[in-house]
């Protein structure tokens, strides 16, 4: 069954295609902005008005969706800019749904990139404070449904915060709008390049009080039934290469759709290999994102998506 290329495709069990693909960008304060990220090889920060052309260029590759990442021209304690009407993020939304309406805009909705300590959510006595941070991620939610958005996709783990913003939302009447959650998110060191890239690192301390323990592999089928339960569409396993027996389990489980984020520092292991002249970077990138969806996924969201696509475009 393995003698040629053709009989090969014939039994092939899994294939990675465009229509898996989630591309994330990166929009901040500025204008004209379109800046490599030293940290993330291959991305770039925008402006809000440069993110239209970048993600003319993502529809043209097939590729169906983006998950935007804002960073903001200021931060507070709160991360109040996290919710403003003409806020990087909102502004972005407007810009790409003008200009491509069939490309699914999906937010991130999480505050670390907006507080002044880099935290998910507001300190009370030194620790991240769960319910008045639900609060507030709601009021984030339903800003970018306000400019448009397709799905919002909250990340920041605090517990309760799907059903506040699932009820924000059906009550400003956005019911279309969808929510991917980032349901099982573990406290991972994955998250390195990306947090140079959204200047999200915390100013104190680290996100285990709130994001998963990478031990534990029951508590993300509790933590994924819990946010299904409180209206998640989408429920999504991050990181996705060292997490493969998280999103087998969810798969076999639950029978929403799944996704898996190839995170940053899982990106940037393939690309430093493959600068070094130690691997193939088109033949690991293509291993690592089959194995991600042999594992169950549905949804891969991804740093290569334009890469994949472009050689499905060959
Ligand atoms: C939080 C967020 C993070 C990532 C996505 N959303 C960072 C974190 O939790 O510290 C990481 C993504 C990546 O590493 O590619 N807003």
């Amino acid at each position: 069954m393995r003698s040629s290329p053709s009989i090969r495709r014939l039994v092939r069990e899994t294939v990675v295609g465009v229509d898996d693909l989630v591309y994330p960008l990166f929009v901040r304060e500025g204008e004209g902005i379109k800046e490599p990220i030293a940290s993330m090889t291959g991305c770039f920060h925008f402006s809000p008005d440069t993110i239209a052309a970048e993600a003319a260029e993502v529809a043209s590759l097939g590729i169906p969706a983006v998950l935007l990442f804002g960073l903001p021209g200021k931060k507070d304690e709160i991360g109040s800019e996290a919710w403003a009407e003409d806020g990087v993020v909102q502004r972005a939304i407007r810009e790409i749904k003008q200009a491509m309406p069939e490309l699914l805009v999906i937010t991130d909705v999480c505050l670390c990139e907006f507080t002044s300590h880099g935290h998910c959510g507001v300190i009370r006595e030194g620790k991240v404070d769960n319910d008045p941070t639900c609060e507030l991620l709601a009021k984030m939610a339903l800003s970018h449904a306000q400019a448009g958005v397709d799905i919002v996709a909250p990340s920041d783990m605090m517990d309760g915060r799907v059903k506040s913003i699932r009820e924000a939302l059906e009550e400003n009447d956005f019911k279309e709008v969808a929510i991917m959650s980032y349901a099982a998110k573990y406290a991972s060191a994955f998250y390195g390049p990306f947090r140079d890239a959204a200047e999200s690192a915390p100013a104190f301390g680290d996100r285990r009080a709130y994001q998963m323990d990478p031990a534990n592999s029951d508590q993300a089928m509790a933590e994924i039934a819990l946010d299904i339960q409180e209206g998640a569409d989408i429920v999504m396993v991050k990181p996705a290469l060292a997490y493969l027996d998280i999103i087998y389990r969810a798969r076999q489980r639950f029978d929403c759709p799944i996704a898996a984020y190839n995170v940053s520092g899982e990106y940037m292991m393939v690309k430093s290999s493959a600068a070094a002249g130690l691997s193939d970077e088109r033949a690991t990138m293509m291993e690592v994102l089959t194995a991600i969806k042999r594992a169950g996924a549905d949804i891969l969201i991804t740093y290569f998506a334009k890469d994949v696509a472009r050689i499905f475009s060959e």
